[in-house]
């Protein structure tokens, strides 16, 4: 009995040591499965995070950043591209008419400070009006505001009270810009500047990532600007806002024929090119954020100048 006893306790002791054993190694074997379940959630977020990086940054349709964001050019870079024959249905004007097509892009005409100022003249301006899609305009020369589904002069439409929205300045501001960025293009394109005139239109654009309700709204379709707007000869886009940190999508593309290649918005950066075929682009859509940009387009036709805008006198107000 007692044998049996010791050899029961003795049994039981194997039995509470192998039930120990047990335990440990259910314990092993579930902190393994931890482990494992660890390395393989890792695993699993590491490919989503980098695929999400691959969305994000590789864009399939892009072949090429011609000027990313994040760099600041010293000297203005230049493409040359070969002319289209769009100029050919066309008078020409010496001294203006593009001999040479490229496209270019500027770091040092405008100033960050000098872009914000606009930036600030725009948003005052769109404030009192705006699109219902997500691509508002404001053109100081005809006074049009995006508003609604439509547009308003906003000269008539605030009357006295411009006054409280633009000052001297800004049309000082304005002006000044206008004339660098022109001095620029005939500097780049070996033109005479006084051969090149501002035309319309002229304009600041906000865009959103809300949905387009009207034609307007849609700023996203490839098109020429010679073909579009016919006055145009020279283009030139002034961003006032950053890419990637103000707004999502929004990038310049060039749509050529061996690839897409684009060129990132930066606050003070002027993006310029000839207007013709050899130039066909476009914008991509605003996925976040808010977009500012101005056009600032030049022909060489006299007879399509516009003057610079000037802000409505109260004398031209009263008169009868
Ligand atoms: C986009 O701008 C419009 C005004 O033009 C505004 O009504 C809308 O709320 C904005 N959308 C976003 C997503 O900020
Ligand atoms: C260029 O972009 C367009 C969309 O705008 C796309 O359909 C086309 O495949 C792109 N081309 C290349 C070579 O990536």
């Amino acid at each position: 009995m007692v044998a049996q006893r010791r050899g029961n306790v003795k049994v039981n002791g194997d039995a509470a040591i192998e039930k120990k054993i047990k335990r440990g190694n259910a314990q092993r074997q579930a902190s393994q499965w931890k482990r494992r379940a660890g390395t393989l959630w890792c695993a699993v977020l590491t490919a989503v995070a980098t695929l999400g990086w691959w969305y994000f940054t590789l864009d399939q349709d892009i072949t090429e950043t011609l000027v990313s964001r994040s760099v600041v050019l010293q000297r203005p870079k230049v493409f040359p591209v070969q002319c289209s024959e769009d100029y050919e249905n066309y008078k020409r004007f010496p001294g203006c008419t593009p001999l040479s097509c490229a496209r270019a892009v500027t770091d040092t005409v405008v100033t960050r400070e000098e872009a914000l100022a606009l930036r600030q003249l725009a948003e005052r301006g769109l404030a009192l009006g705006g699109s219902e899609g997500g691509a508002s305009i404001l053109d100081l020369h005809s006074g049009a505001l995006s508003m609604g589904q439509q547009f308003v002069n906003i000269y008539k439409y605030s009357g006295a009270q411009i006054k409280d929205v633009f000052s001297k300045e800004d049309f000082d501001l304005y002006k000044d810009v206008r004339s660098r960025i022109q001095g620029m293009i005939a500097d780049t394109f070996g033109l005479d500047s006084s051969r090149m005139y501002l035309t319309k239109p002229t304009f600041f654009s906000r865009i959103n990532s809300t949905e387009a309700r009207t034609a307007h709204d849609e700023y996203w379709h490839p098109h020429i600007d010679k073909v579009t707007y016919g006055s145009f000869d020279y283009t030139s886009l002034l961003y006032l806002s950053d890419y990637g940190s103000d707004f999502g999508g929004g990038r310049f593309i060039f749509i050529d024929a061996s690839g897409n290649r684009t060129v990132e918005p930066r606050a003070g950066r002027v993006s310029f090119f000839s207007s013709g075929s050899e130039n066909l682009h476009r914008v991509e859509k605003v996925t976040w954020g808010t977009r500012y940009a101005i056009t600032v387009s030049f022909t060489c036709d006299p007879d399509h100048a516009i003057d610079n805008p000037t802000l409505p006198s109260p004398v031209t107000q009263i008169t009868p």
